[in-house]
């Protein structure tokens, strides 16, 4: 009966990382290969506050928490993303299941079949995984340490590329952990300007900075700039609430295809979340305390990575987010994985967050997100043990 399904639901790829995190069950694995935040950041105890107060206060939420509510979401978490983000209003702020959900309404909005969309190389499994449901022509643009290479792509603008949109990561990104430096924001928002293109920034991970100083949102430097946001790595991803907020030409498309996919985000998670991060004093504890897990976990995988591998290893020290990448001299990452979970440690293989036979062999991301310094340690000395 195989036939019955349709050419998209034969030719949507699984994502490697979800097949290979349910082989990874077993508790006695070390898992450096999911994108899950520390389970310990959630803040658990304000949360079953704000749940008790949305459901048990019939004067301030009446039952609107447990009903229907309008597809653009809940008027007060509208309210708070366009008090946080710079130049937004409540009105152009779409609230979305996850801003995965975020990304699969905007490529759709923008995309048709044969459009040319820039991508980072390497780029967010789920992203491309999202993308390539409109067929698009991928155009991968290589990274460094700062970031996407914007002398290459202006090189491809002016040799006659013209994509509908470009997506970025621009802080701490997904693998590679890298930031877009403020002077190459500067340069692709002038691009976007000139040739006419929509920049689709992604940013989970901004809110986890543990060093250096904040680079502005592209949003501030061009109006062709659509902005997703999540509570994913603010609060917890099991709400499964993040916000759109772009160009008001676009709002209406997003609206209109968010209503088809599931008239709305969840009215319960909207309400616990606006709850929680409308509480000032509460938030501006958690947020100076969420950055330092991460810092300490980072700096003991890195610390322990660089001294295993050497001079083989070529890695740079983030300075906020969850990955590490790395680069091996002489290592095909795909087989070292194969080794590496009969050791009892994992990672995602460089191939992964790459289109086009053999890219990123040699490379590998590693999450330092969900364990302690003592069990990185040992996973290091698993993954030594198997290269
Ligand atoms: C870069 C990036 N964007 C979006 C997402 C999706 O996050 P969520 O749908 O939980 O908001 C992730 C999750 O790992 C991510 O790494």
């Amino acid at each position: 009966m195989e036939r019955l399904l349709s050419t998209r639901a034969r030719t949507t790829t699984s994502s490697t990382i979800r097949d290979l995190l349910k082989l990874l069950e077993q508790p006695d694995v070390l898992s450096l290969a999911g994108g899950l935040p520390a389970a310990e950041t959630f803040p658990v105890a304000r949360m079953r506050e704000a749940a008790q107060r949305v459901l048990g206060e019939a004067g301030t939420y009446g039952s609107a928490a447990l009903q229907y509510g309008p597809t653009e979401g809940v008027a007060a978490l509208r309210e708070w993303v366009a008090a946080v983000l710079p130049n937004a209003m409540p009105e152009q702020a779409l609230i979305t299941t996850g801003s995965q959900q975020g990304l699969d309404l905007v490529f759709h909005a923008l995309v048709d079949p044969g459009d040319a969309v820039v991508v980072e190389a390497p780029s967010y499994v789920g992203a491309l995984q999202a993308l390539e449901a409109t067929s698009p022509e991928l155009v991968m643009i290589p990274m460094d340490g700062d970031g996407l290479r914007v002398d290459v792509l202006a090189a491809q603008l002016r040799a006659g590329l013209r994509p509908k949109c470009l997506y970025t990561v621009p802080n701490f990104q997904n693998p590679t952990g890298a930031t877009l430096s403020y002077e190459r924001r500067v340069e692709l928002a002038a691009l976007a300007d000139r040739y006419g293109f929509l920049v689709v920034e992604d940013d989970p991970y901004g809110v986890l900075r543990f060093r250096g100083s904040r680079v502005p949102l592209m949003r501030t430097m061009t109006e062709h700039a659509v902005t997703l946001g999540t509570v994913s790595k603010l609060l917890a991803p099991g709400l499964r609430v993040g916000w759109v907020v772009g160009p008001e030409w676009l709002f209406g498309s997003l609206v209109k295809l968010k209503q088809a996919r599931d008239l709305h985000t969840s009215s319960l998670s909207q309400h616990v979340a606006a709850d929680v991060l409308s509480d000032e004093t509460f938030m501006s504890g958690h947020l100076a305390r969420l950055p330092g897990v991460y810092r300490t976990r980072a700096d003991a995988l890195y610390t322990s990575m660089t001294e295993a591998f050497g001079e083989r290893l070529q890695m740079v020290a983030p300075d906020g987010g969850m990955f590490l990448w790395g680069r091996f001299d002489g290592l095909d990452t795909n087989a070292w994985l194969q080794r590496a979970v009969r050791e009892r440690v994992a990672f995602v293989p460089g191939t992964s967050f790459h289109r086009g036979e053999g890219r990123g062999r040699d490379e590998a991301r590693f999450s330092f997100a969900t364990l302690t310094p003592a069990q990185l340690a040992e996973a290091v000395g698993r993954l030594r043990a198997a290269a």
